[in-house]
């Protein structure tokens, strides 16, 4: 068997490397069933007190994914995914939604009285006074690791994932009823890629990764001679 086949660490590297479609082939569709596990998958994301205000808007009608394509500034790739989520940080879970996740907590046998009370408690201190731009500043915060681990889900089940970020966002807003109160994060186009384009790379870790004080060089050389087996990181891992 090969190891490397196996490591989660270079499954996780393969989906990275696998990057963003260029182009989707627009003639091959998504099974429902398997787009809902996707974003089954996309829910578990963590988030700040496991308030959870990530929220998906899945536009599957081919009309509507068309209509995205001028909100996306001429990007042709909402157009010809298989679906387009889009990515949404709701600003007040903590005013509206806690009363309902903390009772579910409690249900899944993961919250006690006391530690219900210092949530309540922490929840107040850290979000109680805040301002609109903060709450939107942390909704988008939470909303883009669910965009995340949503591009990653959608490339782990075989399909092709793109995060798009560059969009009309007003426009965006007013076309799909998207209210004040969500920030708009991004979307993720899934579908099936056109063509298999090479990884361009990255820069190296010795470069985007400092040790302890920013600036000062990560020692890439004695963490790679840590490697357990002995063996330099494979190419993803670099
Ligand atoms: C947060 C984020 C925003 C992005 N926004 C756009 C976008 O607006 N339009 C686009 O075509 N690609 C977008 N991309 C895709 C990047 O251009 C792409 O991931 C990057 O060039 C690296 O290429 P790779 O994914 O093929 O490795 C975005 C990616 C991320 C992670």
């Amino acid at each position: 068997m090969n190891e490397a086949r196996t490591d989660p660490l270079e499954a996780l590297a393969g989906l990275l490397r696998r990057g963003t479609p260029r182009r989707f082939d627009p003639a091959r569709p998504v099974d429902d069933g398997l787009l809902r596990r996707v974003l089954a998958v996309a829910s578990l994301t963590p988030s700040e007190f496991d308030l959870q205000p990530a929220r998906f808007v899945v536009v599957r009608e081919p009309a509507e994914r068309r209509a995205l394509r001028p909100i996306a500034f001429g990007n042709p790739l909402p157009g010809d995914a298989a679906a387009v989520v889009v990515v949404l940080g709701y600003l007040h879970p903590h005013r509206t939604d806690l009363d309902a996740i903390v009772a579910a907590a409690r249900g899944e046998g993961a919250m006690t009285a006391a530690r219900e009370a210092e949530l309540r408690g922490r929840v107040a201190t850290a979000l109680g006074h805040r301002g609109e731009a903060e709450l939107a500043a942390r909704a988008g915060r939470a909303g883009s690791m669910a965009a995340a681990a949503l591009l990653l889900a959608a490339r782990a089940a075989g399909l092709a994932a793109a995060y798009v970020d560059n969009l009309d966002r007003p426009a965006l807003r007013s076309r799909l009823g998207i209210p004040a109160d969500h920030a708009v994060c991004g979307i993720v186009a899934i579908g099936h890629a056109a063509a298999i384009e090479p990884f361009a790379g990255r820069l190296p870790l010795a470069e985007v990764c400092f040790d302890g004080h920013f600036g000062r060089p990560w020692n890439d050389a004695a963490s790679r001679a840590g490697v357990p087996d002995g063996s330099a990181p494979s190419a993803g891992l670099r």
